[in-house]
This record gives structure tokens, sequence and C-alpha cells, in this order.
């Protein structure tokens, strides 16, 4: 009796440590503001898309990793990896020496400058132009730093999508946004693309990187390598033809 007892224990303990070693996925669960087109963005059937969304699930393929998205508002995206909230943080988050004080980034996987956003029939080539004008951005993103920089009376939103608005409606007069989604509204939305135009090129050089509560290096490491076969393969490559137009 006492012997089969202790074998039915072993046999137990064995199946637990095949049970973790061969299934068992770690699952991420990465926060994104899903208001920033093409890069995270809710469609129509209430999934959240977008250049990142693919960009991690390829890594998680490659890394052996599952990833679980949660929609999150940006002001405060940041504080919820120390509190636990979350893994990590993908959202267009670019790498700046002020984050990187408080937070660690993942390997950098896309570069994308900020450009200003104006009305079709207003003549301007730079941020600087812009002195006695309003200019708006999301609160607390480069974009914002820039304006402020450039010495710019600045408004801020908590979504992008209401700095365009208010730029369409003469509100204010231009938006600063990174690259992407300036193409993405100004270019492309039928209510905007007959009424906006990007007055000026990049004027920032800004690299994305996925962010992590400072020292947990079991998910930078998971991130990283993941980030890295994505790159050696170019599947970064094919999902900027796939998003960015
Ligand atoms: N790249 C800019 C920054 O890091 C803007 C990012 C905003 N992202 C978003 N999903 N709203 O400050």
């Amino acid at each position: 009796m006492k012997t089969w007892r202790a074998l039915s224990a072993l046999v137990m303990v064995m199946c637990m440590c095949a049970g973790s070693a061969l299934g068992a996925q770690r699952t991420l669960v990465v926060a994104t503001d899903a208001t920033f087109p093409p890069m995270e963005m809710v469609d129509r059937n209430k999934q959240i898309v977008g250049f990142d969304i693919d960009l991690l699930n390829a890594a998680a393929k490659e890394a052996g990793f599952k990833v679980e998205f949660k929609n999150t508002a940006w002001d405060g995206i940041f504080a919820g990896l120390p509190a636990g909230k979350y893994d990590a943080v993908i959202s267009s988050v670019t790498i700046t020496q002020e984050r990187l004080k408080e937070y660690d980034f993942s390997e950098p996987y896309i570069n994308a400058g900020q450009v200003l956003v104006v009305s079709k029939n207003l003549n301007v080539k730079s941020l600087a132009q812009m002195k006695g004008k309003k200019v708006g951005a999301q609160i607390g993103t480069t974009g914002a730093m820039e304006i402020k920089k450039a010495g710019i009376e600045l408004k801020t939103y908590d979504e992008i999508g209401l700095a365009f608005a208010d730029l369409a409606a003469g509100r204010i007069q231009g938006v600063v946004i990174d690259t992407p989604v300036a193409a993405d509204y100004a270019l492309q939305k039928a209510e905007y693309k007959n009424k906006l135009k990007i007055a000026t090129e990049p004027f920032t050089q800004e690299q994305y990187g996925v962010v992590v509560k400072k020292g947990n290096k079991e998910v930078l490491d998971l991130l990283n390598k993941g980030i890295k076969a994505v790159k050696a393969k170019g599947i970064d490559k094919q999902l900027e033809k796939k998003w960015l137009k």
C-alpha cells in the first residue's frame, strides 16, 4: 500500500513537470491604447487590430508565448506596469531618455517621426511657423513635448481623434502626431482627406519599443527573443507593407 501511494505520487509529479515543460505557454497581458490607427485600433467587429498587434503576435509565435491585449487609456498607461495590471505596453511608444529612467524597453521595432498636420489652405512648412497659433497633440506624448519645446501654444487631448476633430472644425490650427497616424487621418479618412494635409517632413527620429516594468528581465527577454526573430525573418517589413501606406 505504501509503495503504491509513493509510486502514484511520483507519477503525478512527473506528469506536472512534463506539462510545464511541453505545453502551457506563458501568456503576457499587454496594454495598448487602441485609438491610434493604423498602429492600434478597434475594428468594426470590436477587435483590437493594427501593426503593433500583428507585430507582437508574430513575435509571440516566434518566441513561444501568448498575448492577451487589454485596451487601456494612454494617460497613465505606463503606471499600470509597476502596479502589476499587465506585463507590457505596446502602443507606438517612443523610446526616450526620460522614459528609460523609469521603465525598460524592448529592442526598437520601427522608426516613426513626428509631423505637423494642418488645414489644406494653411501655408506653413514648419512647426516654428505656427507661432501665435494653437496646436494639438495627445497628452503626454512626444508630439506634445515637441510643441512645448517649440514655444507654441499646446492643446492636449486624451485621444488623437479628438484633436483631428478640433482641427477640422477650426478650433485649433495644427496637430503634431506620429507619421503613420498622420497619414491615416489626413490622407485616408473620408471626412478629413479633402480638408487636411501633412505640412512637414518628419522632424524627429523616434524608435518604438515595447515597455515593461523596470527590471522585468523575464518578460523583456521573451519580447526581445520574439522581436529579433521577427526582424531576422523580415516579418516587420511585411507588416509595414500591410499597414503603412
Ligand atoms: N509615439 C508617441 C509617444 O510615444 C505617441 C504614442 C501614442 N500611442 C497611442 N497608442 N496613443 O509619445
